[in-house]
């Protein structure tokens, strides 16, 4: 049953290591600037994680298996590397499920060490949240059971969550992308989907992950940035190509699953029309002109096809100054490539209409809030606190509703984000967000102070709250919550 995906994987990662196609294009003007990091001006077309087989005869069960293992694997061309991969691949396979949904995962550690599947995003019950609470040993097999409820169609996706060791397995490469399916989704079903897995990696010459000497000024570096890498992959590849048809709508489902580095997306000749966020569409599309996407986050993005059929266009990451001035790292001022969507030579068609009413997203009264939760965040702490497995850092009653005022009082970024619940961001300093959208993680910027109001609607258990900086979360930028 699990040969589809293997060969599945065996085709990405042959396509990977194959080399580009003589048309061997890319940096036309718009890529200049771009760090010619490992490898880039691939070409190849961009492809998409195999989805999980569904292994339950029933309608509306999902059961899939997931194993994590060590890997030997072609992530850069040419070369080889020490991995660990959900089910052989990295990223691992998608899992695709409606709302509605049962699904059951069943997981097997085949790692040398503890480890867990957070669903990210997902309300679920405390004991399949994968949370530092459950760890699963190695040899270990625990399974997952959750119910998808309705109204939470959207991109999300799973990594694991030991404690302490977050940014080592992320950064070995696990995690892989979730998607819930609504049946009534208000976009026409002939514009193409597309899902854009963002993450990057720091690689040796000799192609092993580069992690840092504890202690090491580089180790001391990242613990303040966060570990960022020059190699910037999308599903797993390095500057893949993404055809479209001039006229033609595609939505791309882009999740920034890097560890630290934050995106600013611009598509230079084109505007994005944002539909949607962590907890999936808005009520209306937005045009932007950029998609600032801290890590962790995810959006949901138009691109409308109105270049010439023949030209080319670079997806870029636009420079975005997140650090301390003191350990700003090389280059963080340079824009950076991260696929190139390249026009067939097919004469334009006509656009698809696009609804301007999506969905609703009904609002939590803040005026229902019983009390505000203050989190002053720090370098490394949240209310200058460590955080401490047996304290709880926040009680509240079961279907209450609060708000949580997070001030960042440093000079960096932190993006926040609480487990079990989605929340709704209702100010930024002071000033009222100009629409309500489901978010699970925020970014605070530096010195600012974000208010997001949630309600604990379900799910009695002890929920993290931390920076998703995953090197900040891994020295105890976390906290606890518990709702009972
Ligand atoms: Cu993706 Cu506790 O987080
Ligand atoms: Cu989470
Ligand atoms: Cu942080």
């Amino acid at each position: 049953m699990r040969t589809p995906i293997v060969v599945a994987i065996l085709t990405i990662f042959s396509v990977l290591s194959s080399s580009p196609p003589a048309a061997a294009q890319t940096a036309g003007p718009e890529a200049a600037g771009s760090v010619e990091a490992v490898g880039a001006a691939e070409g190849d077309s961009l492809t998409a994680p195999a989805v999980l087989d569904d292994l339950s005869p029933e309608p509306r069960v999902v059961e899939v298996e997931l194993t994590a293992a060590p890997a030997r694997l072609s992530l850069l061309p040419g070369t080889e590397t020490d991995v660990f991969a959900y089910n052989g691949s990295v990223p691992g396979p998608t899992l695709d499920v409606w709302e509605g949904d049962s699904v059951v995962v069943r997981f097997r550690n085949d790692l040398p060490e503890p480890t867990t599947i957070h669903w990210h995003g997902l309300h679920l019950p405390f004991t399949a949240d994968g949370s530092p609470f459950h760890p699963v040993e190695p040899g270990e097999v625990y399974e997952y059971a959750f119910r998808i409820p309705e109204g939470t169609a959207g991109t999300y996706w799973y990594h694991p969550h030991p404690n302490h060791r977050t940014t080592w397995q992320i950064g070995k490469g696990l995690f892989g992308a979730v998607i819930v399916r609504d049946p009534d989704d208000p976009l026409p079903d002939s514009i193409t989907e597309r899902l854009l897995i963002l993450a990057d990696n720091r690689f040796r010459p000799d192609g092993s992950l580069d992690f840092p000497e504890p202690g090491s000024r580089e180790a001391r570096i990242d613990e303040e940035n966060g570990r960022e890498g020059g190699a910037l992959f999308v599903n797993g590849q390095i500057m893949p190509s993404v055809p479209i048809r001039s006229g033609e709508v595609q939505r791309w489902r882009v999740i920034n699953a890097s560890g630290a580095r934050v995106y600013r997306l611009s598509l230079p000749g084109h505007t994005f029309l944002h539909v949607g966020s962590d907890g999936g569409l808005f009520e209306h599309p937005v045009e932007r002109e950029e998609i600032l996407l801290a890590n962790t986050e995810r959006v949901e993005i138009l691109v409308r096809g109105e270049g010439d059929p023949g030209s080319t266009a670079v997806l870029q990451d636009l420079p975005y100054d997140r650090y301390r001035p003191l350990t700003r790292p090389d280059g963080w001022d340079e824009t950076r490539s991260l696929l190139t969507l390249r026009y067939t030579d097919e004469a334009r068609i006509e656009s698809p209409p696009i609804p301007d009413r999506l969905r609703p997203v009904p609002s939590i009264d803040p005026a229902e809030a019983t009390a505000t939760r203050v989190m002053r965040l720090s370098q490394g702490r949240i209310n200058g606190q460590l955080m401490d497995m047996d304290r709880v850092d926040v009680r509240a009653s079961l279907g209450s509703t609060e708000i949580w005022e997070l001030r960042n009082l440093v000079g960096m970024d932190h993006p926040f984000h609480l487990h079990g619940f989605r929340f709704q961001v209702i100010s930024r300093n002071g000033e009222p967000v100009p629409f309500r959208s489901w978010k699970d993680t925020v970014n605070v910027p530096a010195r600012e102070t974000v208010r997001f109001v949630v309600r604990y609607d379900d799910y009695p258990g002890m929920w993290m709250f931390h920076c998703h900086i995953v090197d900040h979360e891994d020295m105890g930028m976390m906290g606890i919550l518990e709702v009972r």
